[in-house]
């Protein structure tokens, strides 16, 4: 069984008003949900204690759901409250994740899944950003940008043209036709003439030449705007070092996550682990080190908090917590 939850707003509290805007969020999340009435266990609703018309339940029935148990409660009053408003929750037979839906004045309540939305993750390698922005990304329904992704893969193509990543014209030259395109799904994969890289730029080499590549301006200027105009066309979480300062400097959220050296060494090697590849704690922090150094030396957008970001300090923090930390601060704000 899974949850769909949903709201709306009444002008005024009217029979009529209420029938209308019952019916009005109980069709849309039928609709966004491909739901048939049988699947409806239930459908539960609250309303303000201002609402005295219509209960919503029997608005409800009226507008022909005659086959889930249909249940109204009313919300205590409390200062501050959306006044005229219907919440609702369905509950649906299956595992599927419901789309939730927000009408008129109830948009406000989660204005994250009712407009668009940008959320910016910069920090370090091996901070967590990438599994933090992965689950924010699921949990709003979003799109997960790494942009990291696309700096090894410039990496990996200039390694196998065979040109030296220090002779940055050369490397210019290759970027600028380079074959990368990005399928953005259930996760990314990373393509290279259409070859899928997502696995062969996961390896120290490469990370240690997409530090180097990603200081040429020429490299940064071409990748920034693959990046904008992804960004540009749906909400989205873009993971990276200078999301925040350049690439989408007015994000809704911007994060800056970061941990000691010591804790992402820790993770990369674990990391490293997993993907069957052999590296000892101290050469693995070494390359971070130097890594940190070069991302955050280098003369176009270096490695850089933005002014407006909120800093996230994963070192002693599981990733549950920090994605409570993350969600708490996205709450205040909308
Ligand atoms: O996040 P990562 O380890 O996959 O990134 C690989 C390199 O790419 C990193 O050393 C810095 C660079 N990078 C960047 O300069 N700007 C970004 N937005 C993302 C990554």
């Amino acid at each position: 069984m899974y949850a769909i939850r949903g709201a709306t707003t009444l002008s005024s509290d009217e029979p009529a008003v209420v029938r209308e805007a019952v019916k009005e969020l109980l069709y849309a999340i039928m609709r966004e949900n491909s739901l048939s009435q049988e699947e409806i266990v239930c459908i539960l609703f609250s309303s303000t204690s201002d609402i005295h018309s219509l209960y919503p339940a029997k608005a409800a029935r009226e507008a022909g759901f005659v086959l889930p148990a249909l249940y109204s409660s009313e919300e205590p009053a409390f200062e501050g409250a959306l006044p005229l408003c219907i919440r609702v929750m369905f509950l649906v037979e299956g595992e599927k994740k419901g789309k939730f839906v927000y009408l008129r004045g109830a948009k406000r309540l989660r204005r994250d899944l009712s407009s668009r939305l940008t959320i910016a993750l910069d920090g370090p390698a091996g901070s967590g950003k990438s599994t933090i922005a992965k689950k924010l990304a699921s949990h709003y329904g979003i799109l997960y940008l790494d942009t990291g992704a696309m700096y090894r893969a410039c990496a990996l193509w200039c390694m196998r043209k065979g040109i030296d990543l220090h002779d940055e014209a050369a490397v210019a030259e290759a970027i600028a036709e380079i074959p990368l395109t990005v399928s953005l799904g259930e996760g990314q994969i990373t393509l290279l003439e259409g070859e899928d890289v997502s696995s062969a730029i996961r390896t120290s080499e490469v990370a240690a030449g997409a530090s180097l590549v990603a200081t040429y301006a020429f490299v940064r200027g071409k990748m920034v705007e693959m990046q904008r105009k992804i960004a540009s066309e749906q909400s989205c979480v873009l993971d990276g070092r200078d999301i925040g300062t350049t690439v989408l400097p007015n994000a809704d959220f911007k994060f800056f996550v970061t941990a000691s050296s010591e804790v992402r060494a820790r993770r990369r090697l674990s990391d490293l682990g997993k993907l069957g590849q052999k590296a000892d704690f101290e050469s693995v922090k070494k390359s971070i080190e130097e890594r940190d150094f070069q991302d955050a030396h280098r003369k176009v957008s270096p490695l850089k908090m933005a002014e407006d970001a909120i800093l996230i300090d994963t070192s002693g923090q599981t990733v549950e917590e920090t994605l409570l930390t993350i969600h708490g601060k996205i709450q205040e704000k909308i």
